[in-house]
């Protein structure tokens, strides 16, 4: 699906306003057979249908995943270069990404190994790259486990945020996700507290840089470790839209965590 802008107004119920949003970012991993496997899972589960899930498929695997996926579930990229061509060995140009088929609008900056500010400029080209061409992007952001002790949080995640939103125009196509890095492929979750901290100062952040409609109507989804057993607690902070899911979303494990909030 599409990326949709977010339900409208904050309501005066306790109703959450914008649509939970769950990505499944496969990484490098799986085969045809595995993730044919894995596919029709997803297609045979019942998923609350009040929330977004997009899974970010392998480059090779792209056009299968659209193929085989039920259209209710997008299909993203995890990566696309800062120009659509050129003489950039490796890289993927996102109009491949568009051109590979209908419904691969999302484009997934996945980041959150290392982030370094040189990086972050990359990121934002990226992001400015990919929403000139129609995609919908997922932008990372995160802190180390050095950033964390030394308690500049907050300050490292900012600036990422400023790089992101110095290349923003239209956010109704983004999706913002605090990975925290020292979280991300080590097991360790930040508790439901650290994440909705972090995040409420995101949503602040947005309302007085970019604007409130912006703070109240963007999705920051969490990611780093979300497991079927964490996401219930995590996905019932306020401002906890959903998650950004590695290892657990290659699981039957990530029909649960779809349907964390229901
Ligand atoms: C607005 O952005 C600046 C620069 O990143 C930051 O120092 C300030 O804390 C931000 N405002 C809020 C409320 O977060």
């Amino acid at each position: 699906a599409r990326l949709r802008p977010a339900q409208s107004a904050r309501t005066a119920t306790n109703m959450a306003p914008r649509k939970f949003f769950v990505g499944g970012n496969w990484k490098m991993n799986g085969d045809k057979k595995s993730l044919g496997e894995l596919i029709q899972t997803l297609n045979a589960a019942k998923v609350n249908a009040d929330t977004e899930v997009v899974c970010g498929a392998p480059f090779i695997y792209l056009e299968f995943a659209r193929k085989q996926l039920d259209s209710k579930f997008g299909v993203a990229a995890q990566n696309c270069y800062k120009v659509s061509k050129g003489a950039f060995t490796g890289e993927i140009s996102d109009e491949a990404v568009v051109v590979c088929g209908p419904g691969l609008q999302l484009f997934s900056v996945s980041c959150g190994e290392h982030l370094h500010v040189e990086k972050t400029q990359l990121i934002g080209q990226k992001v400015s790259h990919a929403l000139s061409e129609g995609l919908g992007v997922v932008a990372c952001i995160g802190e180390k486990l050095d950033e964390r002790e030394a308690g500049i949080t907050e300050k490292v995640v900012f600036e990422q945020t400023k790089v992101i939103a110095d290349n923003v125009k239209d956010w109704s196509k983004v999706v913002l996700a605090y990975e925290p890095v020292w979280a991300i492929g080590t097991g360790k979750t930040a508790t439901p507290q650290q994440a909705q901290e972090v995040h409420e100062k995101l949503r602040k952040w947005l309302k007085e840089n970019v604007s409130e409609t912006v703070a109240d109507s963007v999705r920051i989804i969490y990611g780093g470790s979300v497991t079927g057993a964490s996401c219930k607690e995590l996905g019932s902070q306020q401002d906890v839209d959903g998650f950004l899911v590695g290892g657990a979303s290659l699981k039957p494990e990530f029909v649960t965590i779809i349907n964390a909030r229901q």
